[in-house]
């Protein structure tokens, strides 16, 4: 087993709680952190941060991209903070007070800011509102989120270096879209190897099916996990 585990945050994207047990039991001796998204919890229920977690002290990343008005957010925040999450995402497009109240009602757990959806392109982004290069508002939002108490950011590969030189080195920059050389890229457009994306300077790799569509997933945590030591 590694003395220390590798910066990756295994996107349990199971069908069932089985399932996601199942996963994140094999990969816990390898990564740091196990990621439950939307899905999971709104099948399951809150039970499922226990059910992962199994009694180990692997980091908990809850991906719920809160995103509605101050007071709300500060609501869901400190529901879920009871839930000890070390990262707890929400959009930054909610603005800076829906940010900073996220981070004021769960102050111990690290706020993670979305800046702009990797599904959108520039076409989409334009019929919100967001024309012009998506670059500009991920640098926009980014700054907005860090400046509101956000203490991480979810950002692609191929934004990280430039949000890394926008808001300095100790925001925690979460990139997912990471595939092993060789893999399938599946439905991630923009993808770079996990070696690419920390010496861009992200800290933490979001990675699901490279590892959980593996027909042994310890095995595969395992194998990311030494080509990054
Ligand atoms: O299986 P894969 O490695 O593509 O999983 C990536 C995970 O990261 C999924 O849980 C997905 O929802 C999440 N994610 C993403 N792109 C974003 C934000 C989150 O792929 N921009």
């Amino acid at each position: 087993m590694p003395q220390t585990k590798a910066p990756i945050a295994v996107a349990l994207d199971a069908p069932d709680v089985e399932t996601a047990a199942r996963w994140a039991n094999a990969v816990t001796p390898y990564v740091s952190v196990v990621k439950v998204g939307l899905e999971l919890f709104c099948r399951t229920g809150p039970s499922i941060v226990e059910t992962v977690r199994g009694g180990t002290g692997v980091g908990l990343f809850l991906d719920l991209k809160l995103h509605d008005i101050p007071n709300t957010v500060a609501g869901a925040a400190r529901s879920v903070a009871r839930l000890k999450p070390k990262y707890l995402t929400v959009h930054a497009g909610g603005g800076a007070a829906m940010v900073r109240a996220a981070v004021e009602a769960a102050p111990d757990v690290c706020i993670a800011a979305v800046t702009v959806l990797t599904s959108l392109n520039d076409e989409a982004l334009g019929a919100i509102g967001l024309a012009g290069p998506p670059q500009d508002a991920v640098r926009r939002l980014a700054v907005l989120a860090v400046g509101a108490g956000a203490g991480a950011l979810v950002c692609s590969p191929q934004e990280v270096s430039l949000v890394r030189s926008e808001v300095g080195p100790d925001v925690v920059l979460i990139t997912p879209g990471v595939r092993p050389a060789g893999a399938d890229a599946q439905d991630q457009a923009r993808v770079a190897t996990p070696e690419q994306a920390l010496r861009d300077g992200a800290d933490l790799l979001v990675i699901g099916r490279p590892i959980t569509g593996a027909a042994d997933p310890g095995a595969a945590a395992a194998r990311i996990a030494a080509a990054l030591s």
